[in-house]
């Protein structure tokens, strides 16, 4: 199996070794990618496909047998890499699996787990940054200091979505040659687009700026924004973040106040870091709200934060609401 890596992808990592040690990861991560989609295609043939494990992720989310087994299949795709540490939303520590390697990987090995059993997109979101002198240190840190971010999504095509900081560059498997091949060199989002994604059944809980926002959303051109707004919403992170850098729009996962999700429902360091440097990457912004995602230090591995993300201009104008609003 391999993967084409155009110059662009390339051509932002300084070091030709660090170069080598990346694609040799990506390298895993996509066979790694090619064997979860096989799993993924197969759904209900394998009898325990969607089951629940029986146990609960750091997250206290309940864990099926197939994020089980995709974190399984991550873990040992990266054995033999230079990764030194590896960070999976499945496991409540970091695994180190050889501290003399030059990189650093977290993952969310099956993102959208939810949407399993219904036939729906689901992904795999990775983060590659440069190991520190300990575990801890190499993911407690900002995300603007990933070497990498991407995505898989396991949907009517098997894809990647990938940045090293030098554009946004999505690929295709071609399953009769098992290979990812290049498809868009350099994806873009609209600066302005009328699609919004949110879980509009925690309107109840949300806050007053995302409230009085996703309101005038509804409203459409009878309200202030002054235009018939489409909505959206997959449940699959991948999938929604897939379609935006498509054709543009807005995601939001905000703070609300139910127990739990005082800082939202998704991690930083798993899912809204890698997500927001490919969104940045291809044009488009991603905020907690009203500060960029990417200068957010992470404190704790597992932690939460709100996300919003997507076309230039939506994003901003949520800003704008939360320093309009005052919340109720
Ligand atoms: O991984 C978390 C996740 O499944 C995302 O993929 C998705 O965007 C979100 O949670 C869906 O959350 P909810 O079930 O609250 O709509
Ligand atoms: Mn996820």
């Amino acid at each position: 199996m391999s993967i084409q890596i155009s110059g662009a992808f390339a051509k932002n990592i300084s070091s030709a070794k660090l170069r080598l040690d990346v694609h040799q990861t990506i390298t895993a991560l996509a066979k790694a990618a090619i064997e979860i989609s096989h799993l993924c295609a197969r759904g209900p043939l394998d009898t325990d496909f969607g089951s629940l494990a029986g146990s609960a992720n750091s997250d206290g989310d309940a864990q099926k047998s197939l994020d089980v087994r995709t974190d399984e299949i991550i873990t040992s795709a990266l054995k033999g890499t230079p990764t030194a540490y590896y960070a999976s939303e499945e496991q409540e520590g970091i695994v180190t699996l050889d501290r003399d390697k030059p990189l650093a990987v977290a993952s969310d090995p099956l993102d959208g787990s939810s949407n399993i059993d219904t036939n729906v997109s689901i992904g795999t979101i990775f983060s590659i940054f440069k190991a520190r002198q300990t575990a801890e240190a190499s993911f407690m840190r900002a995300g603007r200091e990933q070497l990498v971010g991407g995505f898989f999504v396991y949907g009517p095509q098997t894809s990647l979505v990938i940045t090293a900081g030098n554009g946004t560059e999505l690929y295709v498997l071609d399953r009769e040659e098992g290979v990812f091949k290049l498809a868009i060199a350099k994806m873009h989002i609209p600066k302005d687009a009328h699609e919004y994604a949110i879980n509009a059944s925690n309107f109840q809980s949300w806050h007053t700026p995302i409230r009085t926002y996703i309101e005038d959303c509804q409203l459409g051109a009878f309200g202030p924004l002054q235009r018939k707004q489409n909505m959206r919403w997959i449940g699959s992170l991948v999938a929604d973040a897939n379609r935006i850098l498509m054709r543009g729009g807005i995601f939001l996962y905000p703070e609300d106040t139910r127990q739990g999700y005082e800082n939202g429902r998704l991690r930083l360091l798993y899912e809204a870091s890698p997500i927001a440097f490919i969104i940045e990457q291809a044009g488009g912004a991603a905020t907690n709200g009203q500060s960029r995602i990417l200068d957010i230090e992470l404190n704790t591995l597992h932690e939460r934060v709100p996300l919003v993300f997507g076309s230039v201009y939506p994003v901003s104008q949520v800003k704008t609401y939360y320093q309009n609003q005052v919340d109720s």
